[in-house]
C-alpha cells in the first residue's frame, strides 16, 4: 500500500498547497487545510480575502496573468495547486503540469475545459453522448439570432465565460434576444462576444451531484458519491440548498452514472459539483465544478466530512468518507447594502434559531447582492432544516461599521 506522508508546516518537510482563488470556499478548503498541519499559501485578486485570513501567507496578484502566476508558483515552490475560481491563465497551468513544477488538482485539462462552457459542453455532451439541453454557440448579434432560433424558445443565453448567473437571461422570443446579447457582453468574464444559447429546461428540480475522485487501498482511484444537494437559483445565483434532496431510485442512479462519466474522464483526484436537471426520471447535464461547490456548503451540517474536508484528503491522496451525518440546509446571507468594512447585527438572534450555525467569510467590502456569510440548520427532515436556515440567514442584518 502507498503511503502518504505529511510534513511540518514552515520547515523543510512541509507539504505546501497553494489556493488559487480565495473566496469563501477556498477559506473553508484553506481552514481544512490547516487541520491537518499543511503549509497553506492564499492568493487572489484583491487583499483580505477570506482566505488570506486564514493561510500561512497571502498573496495577491492577477491569475489570469500566466507570467505573474508563474513567478508566484516557481517563488513558493507548492507541491500541490488548487484552483478554486475559473478565471486563471489555464494555459499555463497546463505548462506547469507538464514540467511537473507542482501537481493541479484536479487536473489542468479539467481546469481549462471547465473554464469555458463552450469546452465542457462539447465534451459532455458530443465526445462523452451525455443529454443535454439543446445548444448553440455564437459570435454576433445576428449569429445569435439564427442560433435561437434553431433551438427555440424559450432559451437562455450566457457567456461562454462567466458564472454565477452573470450575463444570463431567459430568452422568451425574438424581440428579446438585441437585449440578452447587450446583457452577455456586459456579464462575460473574458472573451467578449462568445455565448452559448441552451433550450430551455423545465425541470422539476435541480441538484448538485457532488462526487469524490480519492486515491483507494490499492493505490487506484475510486469514486465516492455524496447525497444529492437540492437548491434553489435566483438570477443563476444559489440561495438556498438542502441535502438530501429526496430522488426516484431511477433519477438518483442516472445522475450518479452520468458524474461518474464526466469525473472519470476530467480525471485526477479531488471533489466534483456536478450540477444536474431533473424532471421526472429524466436526467440532464448542465456543468460541472472540479472544486467544491457553492451549494455544498451545506455539508459544513450535514455530512461526516464537508466538501471542503473531502477535498483536501482527496487532493492529498487520503482516504474519504462523503456519508451523510443528518438532515441540512443552508441559507445565503447577502451584503445588502454597499460599503466597506460592515457590521453584522442579529448574529445572536440567529443563533437562537434550533440546530443552527453561521459562516461570516470576512470579505472587505459589502454589495447588495454579495454572498456575505451563510446561515446553516439542521432538523429532522430537509423541510425543517431549510425553515431554520431562511430563519437564521433572516434574522443577520448587515449594518454600516464604525
Ligand atoms: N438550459 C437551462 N434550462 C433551465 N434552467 C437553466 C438552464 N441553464 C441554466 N439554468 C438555470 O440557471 C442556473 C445557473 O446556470 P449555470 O449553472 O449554467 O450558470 P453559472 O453562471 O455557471 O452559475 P454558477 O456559477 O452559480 O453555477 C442553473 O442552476 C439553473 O437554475
Ligand atoms: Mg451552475
Amino acid at each position: 500500500m502507498k503511503q502518504t506522508t505529511l510534513g511540518t508546516p514552515l520547515s523543510s518537510s512541509a507539504t505546501k498547497v497553494m489556493l488559487l482563488g480565495s473566496g469563501e470556499l477556498g477559506k473553508e478548503v484553506l481552514i481544512a487545510l490547516q487541520r491537518l498541519g499543511v503549509e497553506t499559501i492564499a492568493v487572489d485578486r484583491y487583499e483580505n480575502a477570506p482566505g488570506h485570513q486564514v493561510a500561512h501567507r497571502a498573496h495577491v496578484i492577477n491569475m489570469a496573468d500566466g507570467a505573474a502566476l508563474r513567478a508566484l508558483i516557481e517563488q513558493e515552490s507548492p507541491d500541490i495547486v488548487v484552483p478554486e475560481i475559473e478565471a486563471i491563465a489555464t494555459d499555463m497551468l497546463v505548462q506547469i503540469e507538464q514540467e511537473g513544477l507542482a501537481r493541479v488538482i484536479p487536473t489542468a485539462r479539467a481546469t481549462q475545459l471547465t473554464m469555458n462552457r463552450e469546452g465542457i459542453r462539447r465534451l459532455a455532451a458530443e465526445t462523452l453522448a451525455l443529454p443535454t439541453s439543446p445548444y448553440q454557440f455564437a459570435d454576433s448579434l445576428e449569429e445569435l439570432r439564427a442560433a435561437t432560433e434553431v433551438v427555440g424558445f424559450p432559451c437562455i443565453v450566457k457567456p461562454v465565460m462567466s458564472s454565477s448567473g452573470k450575463g444570463q437571461s431567459k430568452v422568451d422570443n425574438a424581440g428579446e434576444v438585441q437585449a440578452a446579447w447587450d446583457y452577455a457582453a456586459s456579464g462575460s468574464r473574458v472573451n467578449q462576444g462568445r455565448v452559448i444559447v441552451e433550450g430551455f429546461i423545465d425541470f422539476d428540480y435541480e441538484i448538485t451531484q457532488l462526487t469524490v475522485r480519492a486515491v483507494g487501498i490499492d493505490g487506484n482511484i475510486e469514486t465516492h458519491f455524496c447525497e444529492p444537494i437540492g437548491h434553489v437559483q435566483v438570477h443563476g445565483d444559489y440561495v438556498e440548498s438542502w441535502q438530501p434532496m429526496a430522488m426516484s431510485p431511477l433519477a438518483l442512479q442516472r445522475s450518479r452514472v452520468i458524474a461518474k462519466k464526466v469525473t472519470d474522464d476530467l480525471g485526477g483526484r479531488g471533489i466534483f459539483g456536478v450540477e444536474l436537471f431533473v424532471k421526472g426520471d429524466m436526467v440532464w447535464f448542465s456543468e460541472v465544478s472540479p472544486r467544491p461547490h457553492d451549494t455544498g456548503m451545506v455539508t459544513m451540517c450535514s455530512q461526516r466530512f464537508n466538501e471542503f474536508e473531502l477535498h483536501a484528503r482527496a487532493i492529498l491522496g487520503l482516504p474519504v468518507d462523503a456519508s451523510l451525518r443528518e438532515p441540512g440546509a443552508s441559507a445565503v446571507i447577502y451584503g445588502q447594502l454597499e460599503d466597506k468594512g460592515i457590521a453584522f447585527t442579529g448574529v445572536d438572534e440567529a443563533l437562537r434559531v434550533p440546530a443552527s450555525d453561521i459562516r461570516l467569510f470576512g470579505k472587505p467590502e459589502s454589495f447588495k447582492r454579495r454572498r456575505m456569510g451563510v446561515a446553516l440548520a439542521n432538523g429532522r427532515d430537509t423541510d425543517e432544516a431549510r425553515t431554520r436556515a431562511k430563519m437564521a440567514a433572516s434574522k443577520v442584518v448587515p449594518v454600516t461599521g464604525r
